[in-house]
């Protein structure tokens, strides 16, 4: 079979863009010119998926059960080899275990030998991990700390401010998180009996946080200077189990970005620590989008000078690729050649849907190789998932209204496989009541992160392919049921 085009690493933020847009005569064009075996097969596949109504489901609260598919081959021998299918080897909702984390090594080194190893040399350090949801920004953290407390000795304190309202639920966090953190058994004794006070009632694995006594006592931990104190005493502790400093992580920060007093606390934190004579060894790293990023400085403009920004972008092709062989491989399960390039062309190197995209495929799989077929299965399961849990809440709910609905609707009509469209050509089919409300819905999908400007003048694209591919499946649903 004939190798099918690919778009480069340096096209890899709009992968499909390059296949639609240089398709001769757009729709007229036979597609299969342009992607070969690919396009062809995966569109037939998905030809026949959507013009059958829609794929049987069966529902399943965990998401882990695979659609029953129509067109299933009855050669599947799909009971004898379900019974034996091996732990999925995907992370659809949680940070990636270490062994199986892929790529990333610049932001990875630049944590490791900007930050860790400044840190264990007595040098404080400050990062703010960067981007979009579901891009690998905790995956990434929670790597980098591993490592930095295997190489470094420095001791992970992973806090999720999910949920903080004030400094005083944060510092409260933060306790917590470093009476939990030990991994090392010996640094983990010393510090719950320097904490005894906040250690709860012991369980069968590990014990409770006495949440009461840490709640009380949180102002102590609140300022800037009492936070240090907490760290400087912490290392006293356990500086003879080897710990030569701390990699503190404050991840999800969105809920209190816009709060200033979080913006002067760490402002105030990092460089009340900078300037003792003997700083606390600190590797901080906050995590959170740009736009919090953007935020905290609104607040507080001197934040801005404190971090060292460290940006998380889509994977490259050569990641995704090694993703999803790599967690293949270690379930026993080989991917057709044919397989990489749909995996890629619809994750865009998303880890988010890449590991949706895998489970889904892996469940899809029956003999052992992930093919062209499986896959094609997979994105629609897929793009149902992301439509469940992003597109209907985000996006359908947001934009109620019968208009918004039937604009919808005609975009989502268009080729399923292009990522772009034009304004001018959807406003020519809309009526003339939807035409009044056509830029108002178009920047609305924008401020909702759907679609952004594209290259040419009136010209949108949507950001995430999956999501694209769900508004014309929905469309397609809806119009099929009569509205
Ligand atoms: N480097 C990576 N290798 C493999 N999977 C990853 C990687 N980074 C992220 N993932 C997976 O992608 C999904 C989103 O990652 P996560 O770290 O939670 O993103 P964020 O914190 O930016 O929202 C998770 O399911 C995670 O397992
Ligand atoms: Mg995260």
């Amino acid at each position: 079979m004939e190798a099918p085009r690919l778009p480069e690493d340096g096209q890899r933020r709009r992968p499909l863009i390059l296949w639609g847009s240089k398709r001769p005569g757009a729709a007229s064009a036979a597609p299969g010119l342009f992607l070969g075996e690919v396009w062809l097969r995966f569109g037939c596949g998905l030809g026949v998926v959507l013009a059958a109504g829609s794929t049987v489901w069966r529902d399943d609260p965990q998401g882990h059960s695979p659609p029953i598919h129509h067109n299933r081959r009855v050669t599947d021998h799909w009971d004898a080899t379900e019974a034996t299918k091996s732990r999925s080897p995907f992370f659809p909702g949680q940070p990636v275990p270490v062994e199986f984390f892929v790529g990333r090594a610049k932001q990875a080194d630049r944590l490791l030998r900007r930050g860790a190893q400044q840190v264990a040399a007595g040098k404080p350090t400050a990062f703010f991990v960067e981007g979009d949801y579901g891009i690998g920004k905790s995956s990434l953290v929670t790597y980098a700390q591993r490592l930095a407390e295997d190489d470094f000795g420095l001791l992970p304190v992973y806090v999720t401010l999910g949920g903080c309202k004030t400094i005083e639920d944060v510092a409260a966090r933060v306790v917590e998180a470093t009476l939990s953190s030990a991994t090392n058994d010996k640094a983990g004794d010393k510090l719950r009996e320097w904490l005894a006070r906040y250690v709860g009632e012991q369980q069968l694995f590990g014990f409770r946080i006495n949440l009461q006594a840490l709640r009380a006592d949180a102002p102590n931990f609140s300022s800037p200077q009492g936070m240090l104190r907490f760290f400087r005493d912490a290392l006293a502790k356990v500086a003879d189990s080897g710990v030569t400093g701390f990699f503190l992580v404050l991840d999800e920060v969105n809920g209190i970005a816009g709060d200033p007093t979080f913006s002067i606390f760490l402002k105030s934190f990092v460089d009340e620590n900078g300037v003792t004579g003997s700083p606390v060894p600190m590797l901080l790293t906050v995590c959170g989008t740009e736009d919090k990023r953007r935020e905290m400085i609104a607040r507080h403009q001197p934040v801005d000078r404190v971090f060292d920004v460290v940006h998380v972008d889509p994977m490259t092709r050569a990641e995704t690729d090694e993703f999803f062989s790599r967690a293949f491989r270690s379930a026993r399960i080989e991917v057709a050649d044919e397989a990489f390039p749909l995996l890629w062309a619809y994750s865009a190197g998303l880890p988010k849907i890449m590991q949706m995209l895998g489970d889904n495929a892996f469940w899809m799989d029956r003999d052992g190789t992930v093919t062209m077929d499986d896959v094609s299965e997979a994105v629609v399961a897929t793009a149902e998932e992301v439509g469940r849990k992003f597109v209907d809440q985000q996006v359908y709910n947001e934009l109620r209204g019968d208009h918004y609905q039937a604009i919808l609707d005609v975009i989502g009509q268009k080729d399923p496989f292009e990522r772009t469209f034009s304004r001018s050509e959807i406003m020519a089919t809309l009526t003339e009541p939807q035409k009044k409300v056509f830029d108002n819905f178009l920047r609305r999908m924008t401020q909702l992160q759907v679609i952004r400007k594209g290259g040419r003048a009136g010209e949108y694209e949507f950001n995430v392919l999956m999501v694209r591919f769900y508004i014309h499946i929905a469309a397609r649903r809806r119009i099929a049921s009569g509205g």
